[in-house]
């Protein structure tokens, strides 16, 4: 990355500036009387759990020149990936370096977000003052206030009806759900089935969205809720685009395949089958899906929130020639750039014209002043299950 960073203590000397946008988020900005951007970052030296490893960083931005741009953050979400990223099990490893000033090699979390371009150099060409834009590909380290990268880190996005949310949780999430719907098998609309565990999921819930546009149906897994919750989350899932919703037990029992082929007769297509599983759980869960799978059907890996191995019967693969694949949206991404582009842009159309929403979030406000405690507790949070939403920073007054 190509920062231009000066280290500056003329706090005394910040300005608050009124923001020239009011439909933005942002309200004031930290920008010294030299020009200077008052920055905060989420750090981590070493690896480990959340609680222990990260802490708060400030450093100051000079102001861009040449090819650079300054950004402001507006919204970040706390993904399941990130967290992996901080305890050391995630496959791609961040640039541990001292470019922010650090005593010690420090990496910033987090690979999603949307930001406020803040202030460009002479030579910028694709962004101007006050464009949003998200990142061209993971690994960025988004959990900070402010940023100065070159502009071809960037992607611009038009911000027209869009909330910071929609623009932060769209580079990952839905684009997996695209892709894993398109690009494994072919789903005949009116005719073929999906399913999926982890269907609550951000993924899962984009996957149920645009398996109803594109007229797929789909049975989505959960893990059970007791009493109403369970019942709530269920008709959640119906309302936005699931046929059936079952809970990781119901999929598990022997009775489930045949309880399919009933819920295929009733929708009156004939020919039906389920063609293609989304597998984010792995064990039992992952199985389950398996079994039910149409011969020569395919299940997609990508992800393994259960932490379990997965285990298949060797008939599945003998009797019933399924097929196992992985994907991995990041590794897609740098792959297929323009793909890349159009699924973002594609996504956020529908965003637009409300045929499409993100999954629910867990805000956490992010301003100047904000403690370390606060944020570090955010991110150490979302590692406790059934929860009501994706956690997300959402930057205030920075
Ligand atoms: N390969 C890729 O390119 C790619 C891209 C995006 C995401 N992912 C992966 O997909 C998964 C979901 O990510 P996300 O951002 O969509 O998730 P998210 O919105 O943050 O939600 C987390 C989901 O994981 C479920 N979960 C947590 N612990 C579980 C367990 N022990 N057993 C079963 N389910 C569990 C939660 O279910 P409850 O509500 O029941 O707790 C929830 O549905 C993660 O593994 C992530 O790394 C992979």
């Amino acid at each position: 990355m190509r920062a231009s960073i000066l280290v500056h203590s003329f706090r005394s000397a910040v300005l608050r500036e009124k923001s020239t946008n009011p439909s933005s988020i942002l309200q004031t900005r930290s920008i010294s009387a030299y020009g200077y951007t008052q920055s905060k970052s989420l750090i981590y030296s070493t690896y480990g759990t959340p609680s222990e490893v990260l802490n708060l960083h400030t450093h100051s931005i000079s102001p861009p020149h040449g090819s650079l741009v300054t950004l402001r953050t507006l919204a970040a979400p706390l993904n399941p990936a990130d967290i992996n990223q901080i305890q050391g099990t995630y496959p791609s490893k961040p640039t541990f370096s001292t470019a922010l000033g650090t005593s010690q090699p420090a990496a910033v979390p987090g690979n999603e977000a949307v930001f406020e371009v803040q202030a460009v150099g002479s030579s910028v060409k694709t962004v101007k003052q006050g464009d949003w834009v998200v990142p061209a590909r993971t690994g960025l380290g988004t959990w900070r206030t402010h940023l100065q990268i070159d502009e071809d880190q960037v992607m611009r996005v038009e911000r027209q009806g869009l909330q910071p949310a929609h623009a932060a949780t769209v580079t990952v999430n839905p684009l997996t759900a695209w892709r894993m719907l398109t690009d494994f098998v072919h789903l005949e609309p009116g005719r073929d089935w999906f399913i999926q565990n982890g269907a609550n999921s951000g993924v899962g819930r984009a996957a149920l969205q645009l398996g109803k546009l594109w007229g797929l149906k789909s049975i989505a897994v959960v893990r059970d809720r007791p009493g109403q919750e369970g019942e709530r989350l269920k008709k959640e899932l119906l309302d936005l685009g699931a046929t059936r919703v079952v809970s990781e037990e119901e999929s598990q029992t022997g009775e489930f395949a045949s309880q399919i082929k009933t819920w295929m007769s009733e929708s009156g297509t004939s020919g039906s089958a389920v063609r293609l599983a989304l597998n984010c759980v792995g064990g039992k869960p992952a199985v389950a899906l398996a079994k039910v799978l149409a011969p020569g059907g395919c299940m997609v890996t990508y992800g393994a929130m259960s932490k379990q191995p997965l285990s298949l019967p060797a008939g599945l693969l003998i009797f019933k020639n399924l097929r196992f694949e992985g994907f991995w949206v990041s590794k897609w991404g740098d792959e297929h750039p323009e793909d890349r582009r159009k699924c973002i842009g594609g996504v956020l159309d529908l965003v637009r014209e409300g045929k499409f929403t993100m999954g629910p979030t867990m805000d956490v406000r992010w301003d100047f002043k904000t403690p370390k405690e606060g944020l570090v507790t955010a991110v150490q949070d979302t590692l406790e299950g059934y929860r009501k939403g994706k956690g997300m920073f959402v930057f205030g007054d920075t």
